[in-house]
């Protein structure tokens, strides 16, 4: 059956004044192609890849440049990174983050503690880490093994070395809207969107998920931005209706592919910090929470899985690690 549709494009420039300051709405933008297209056909320009890992090694050469700063006054950061048990992700992303601080100049401290570890004994480590002077950033990658109490080691941390920004004075901070540790990546995906779109303010930003990590911090931040949030999670009444109203949708629900095309608004900017790794007829890949073939047919812009979200919130724990190093020495 053929059926034709009239759609456009909205076009969003990478500079800072994207939108019409008199006014500040989506029909600010320059709409700069309307077309007519069979649904079936796939005539339409799809959405243009957000590249993290470009924007990415921008923020890691900042950082090395802020490392060699301080070396010359004779500081060297250090970040202390704790990995207990065996989660093969999770020696994954610490590797990773190993092999950037080192490319960056930082020292690196690595604790690989095993799967056995008890609570007390990883709370004494860190209680070495928060008094040693030459330690800057302490990170203890979660998940943590069911038998240690996740908040309890979290608030151990001392708040200054905090890089993942997790402590509780460091969330009561950025809420008030003080300089503070903010955790990285959501500090990443603000990064990404105001290289996208520059100016974030009088945007709608629907937040999908309402994790300590991602998802409340990531709303924070978008508010401080001057957008109007909304947080969707599982118990939101039609979600997609929500996310439709859109301008920027980030999506950090642990939900592999579940937004596609029908909960968008055409010419939204896509934030997909899902990792999530699926089955194939010919073994698995990563995907994220948005169903990327789908989403790109109607979005403007769109983070890729991987290559979008992932690099960024590595560059922010480095950026993190030097932000500590100083107020440390404040
Ligand atoms: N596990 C998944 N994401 C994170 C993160 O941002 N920080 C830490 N410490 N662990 C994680």
């Amino acid at each position: 059956m053929s059926h034709w549709s009239l759609r456009g494009r909205w076009y969003i420039p990478a500079t800072p004044q994207r939108l019409d300051p008199s006014f500040k709405s989506l029909v600010g933008l320059l709409f700069i192609q309307t077309t007519v297209t069979h649904s079936m056909s796939n005539s339409l320009p799809l959405a243009r890849d957000i590249d993290g890992k470009a924007i990415a090694a921008r923020v890691l050469e900042e950082v090395r440049t802020d490392v060699a700063g301080l070396a010359s006054q004779g500081v060297l950061p250090a970040l202390a990174v704790l990995l207990v048990g065996d989660d093969p992700a999770s020696h994954v992303y610490v590797r990773n983050k190993l092999q950037r601080a080192e490319e960056v100049g930082i020292r690196s401290l690595e604790y690989r503690l095993p799967e056995s570890t008890g609570q007390a004994e990883l709370l004494q480590l860190i209680a070495e880490l928060n008094t040693d002077p030459a330690v800057n950033g302490i990170l203890v990658q979660l998940p943590l093994p069911a038998h240690i109490e996740e908040q309890a080691v979290i608030q151990a941390i001392d708040p200054i070395k905090d890089v993942d920004g997790f402590h509780r004075e460091n969330v009561g901070g950025l809420v008030q809207g003080a300089e503070v540790l903010t955790p990285c990546t959501p500090s990443g995906c603000m990064r990404l969107l105001q290289e996208t779109c520059g100016d974030l303010s009088g945007l709608h930003a629907v937040v999908i998920g309402r994790s300590n990590i991602v998802g409340k911090p990531m709303a924070t931040l978008l508010l401080q931005a001057h957008c109007s949030v909304s947080v969707v999670h599982s118990r939101s009444v039609d979600a997609a209706a929500l996310c439709r109203l859109a301008d920027i949708v980030v999506a950090a629900v642990g939900r592999p592919q579940l937004i596609d095309a029908s909960w968008l608004k055409p010419g939204a900017v896509v934030i997909d910090v899902g990792i999530n790794r699926i089955e194939t007829e010919t073994g698995s890949r990563l995907v994220g929470d948005v169903d990327y073939a789908s989403a790109r047919t109607i979005a403007a812009a769109i983070t890729p899985v991987p290559g979008g979200v992932g690099p960024m919130t590595i560059a922010y724990l480095l950026k993190n690690t030097v932000i500590a190093t100083r107020l440390q020495r404040a």
